[in-house]
């Protein structure tokens, strides 16, 4: 029985799920890659509405330390964590690939989001792309990334590196738990486009 978005297995920790749902509070949040709704449970707990993207299709290629996973049973528990917590009618629930979405998002969402939360696809073929999401951040809202810090995706740093170190004027680092880096856009900047491939 699940009664609290702590109880939704998934592959964020309680406190980076906290940590969201404060970011969250009374804002439009968006979040790439939901995975059986764990992050989705905690943002949508304390925002007043969600758009939640997920492929349902797993990543490009699995680690070795990864094992393959049924991605019908992975959106029959997403769907059962947001019915179960009372959540559905305030999750937008887009299933496809965030770069295939980015450009119907950005028209109603440029700069209206508080937070946007990135634990998508951890390879640079999608974070080139994920990477603009940081246009749909309202000023004062928050770019969060997961699987920033650590060795298994060097990848999410090279992306994030690349876009957000030169706009440290306006991009303030915040003080985040576990694997997320986060930034406050302290002020507006310009549009930033995709990353070029490898
Ligand atoms: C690391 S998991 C997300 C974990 C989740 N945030 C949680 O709290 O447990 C990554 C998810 O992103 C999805 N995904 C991977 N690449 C994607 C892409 N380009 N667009 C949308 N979803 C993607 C996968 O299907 C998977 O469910």
């Amino acid at each position: 029985m699940l009664k609290h978005p702590k109880d939704v297995p998934g592959l964020i920790s309680s406190d980076e799920g906290r940590w969201l749902s404060d970011i969250a509070r009374g804002e439009i949040a968006l979040e790439i890659g939901a995975f059986r709704g764990r992050s989705t449970a905690f943002i949508a707990s304390t925002a007043t509405f969600l758009v939640s993207c997920d492929s349902f299709q797993g990543q490009r290629q699995l680690r070795d330390d990864q094992a393959p996973v049924d991605f019908y049973e992975i959106e029959a528990d997403y769907w059962h964590a947001l019915e179960s917590l009372g959540l559905a009618s305030k999750v937008a629930v887009i299933k496809a690939r965030s770069n295939d979405v980015y450009k119907s998002l950005a028209g109603p969402l440029h700069a209206r989001l508080g937070l946007a939360f990135i634990d998508g696809g951890h390879y640079w073929d999608d974070l080139r792309f994920d990477i603009q999401y940081i246009n749909l951040v309202r000023k004062g809202g928050v770019i969060a990334f997961h699987d920033y810090h650590g060795t298994r995706f060097p990848d999410i740093k090279k992306a994030v590196d690349a876009v957000c170190k030169p706009l440290s004027d306006a991009l303030l680092p915040l003080a985040c738990p576990g694997t997320i880096a986060a930034f406050r856009k302290e002020r507006s900047i310009p549009d930033v486009s995709e990353l070029p491939p490898e």
